[in-house]
């Protein structure tokens, strides 16, 4: 790791589903100290007596202590997020407090206090695809190079405003901008990640069992495998995602934090272009994959439900986002290497082992 030799490193999410498969990283793998600040430690539970490690309890609304723990770190790496679309079309204004006026106040804090932030953005920054706004018959000819979207050179377009799917992405785009401005003008050192679909253990609740709401695509097919309900697939589930396994992830900050100077001052896509499939695709293999681990379950079912009807008016969707990781390829040495396979069985181990008790008690829920 670059200078300092062995630097504090304050993590805000550090007790998320990213921050404690990080945690666990840079615990076992540098000699690095981290303290780690969040509202709960239940993900991160093994790490609390870890003498490089401070678990700090703390809402980042508090400013006033954050900014205490901020002024000892050599390093902040930023996770905290309201990251689940079923938010965006219910509870937009807290999307956008927590996605962009929080960490704004933690931009300018680091902008002055002259510490390098790694802060993690979002795929959905880049929004529909430029072939989105075709007519659906020739979409098909489209130039597949325009879905692979690239840091620098990619346009990022947004829906409407009456479409708040799109307040997440635009609160995270607008906070990148406002990053790229504090360096232009004020010198912030920073680094921005841009997440593919990350997925892995620990990665969303299941509803009715330790959460409400609506988690993300993986959860839910798990929730409806677990208690044998029908999976629910959003407007044919004919739209793609690259599903990038945790572990890749973890070795991308790892990579930034070695290169640091090759990783300043800049925006690096992480996601695995290898894994793209259809949402109707992992419906497919997920219930192939669990019926290989959970033989003696029942089947479920597919149904068809529309976008408007599964998350509420305003939701849209994006077709396509394909990374183009040329850049954290030549300038990390990083490379995905987990196959979409191995890290949704890896995903639905840890999903059956942790909830399959608690799902066949509560079936109906
Ligand atoms: C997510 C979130 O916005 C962020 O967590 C994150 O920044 C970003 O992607 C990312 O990880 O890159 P999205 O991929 O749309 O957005 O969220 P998912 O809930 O994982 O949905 C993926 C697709 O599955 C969507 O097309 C959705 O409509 C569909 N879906 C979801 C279903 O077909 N059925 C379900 O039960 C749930």
């Amino acid at each position: 790791m670059n200078a300092p030799d062995n630097p504090t490193i304050c993590i805000l999410g550090c007790g998320g589903f990213i921050g404690s498969h990080l945690l666990g990283r840079l615990l076992s793998d540098s000699s690095c100290r981290v303290c780690g600040i969040d509202l709960t430690s239940a993900k991160i539970a093994g790490y609390l007596s870890h003498d490089r490690f401070e678990f700090v309890e703390l809402n980042v609304h508090d400013t006033v202590a954050v900014r205490e723990y901020v002024s000892r770190a050599d390093i902040v790496i930023s996770l905290v997020a309201l990251c689940n679309p079923s938010l965006y079309t219910t509870i937009p204004l807290d999307v956008i407090d927590i996605n962009f006026t929080r960490p704004l106040e933690l931009v300018r804090m680091c902008a002055e206090m002259g510490k390098w932030l790694i802060h993690f953005s979002t795929s959905e920054v880049y929004g529909r695809t430029v072939s989105s706004f075709m007519p659906e018959e020739s979409r098909g000819t489209v130039d597949e190079s325009r879905y692979v979207l690239n840091e620098d050179t990619s346009p990022l377009v947004m829906g409407p405003i009456k479409a708040q799917r799109w307040c997440y992405a635009s609160a995270k785009q607008l906070l990148e901008r406002v990053m790229f401005a504090y360096a232009f003008e004020k010198d912030l050192e920073y680094t921005i990640v841009r997440p593919f679909n990350f997925i892995g253990p620990r990665m969303d609740f299941i509803p009715g069992v330790d959460g409400e709401g609506t988690p993300r695509v993986l959860a839910c097919f798990m929730e409806a495998l677990l208690k044998h309900k029908p999976i629910q697939l959003v407007d044919g589930g004919k739209n793609r995602r690259c599903f990038t396994y945790v572990d890749d992830a973890v070795d991308a900050v790892m990579a930034i934090l070695n290169h640091a100077e090759a990783a300043k001052g800049r925006i690096f896509n992480v996601g695995n272009p290898e894994n793209e499939t259809t949402i109707a695709g992992l419906a497919e293999t997920m219930i192939a994959l669990y019926r290989e681990l959970c033989p003696e379950c029942e089947e479920v079912e597919v149904e068809q439900v529309s976008g408007r009807a599964f998350y509420g008016p305003g939701y849209e969707d994006s077709d396509r986002r394909v990374p183009d990781i040329t850049k954290a390829r030549e300038r990390l040495g990083w490379e995905p290497c987990t196959a979409l396979e191995p890290a949704l069985r890896a995903t639905m181990s840890h999903y059956i082992r942790e909830y399959r008790e608690a799902c066949a008690y509560g079936k109906a829920g």
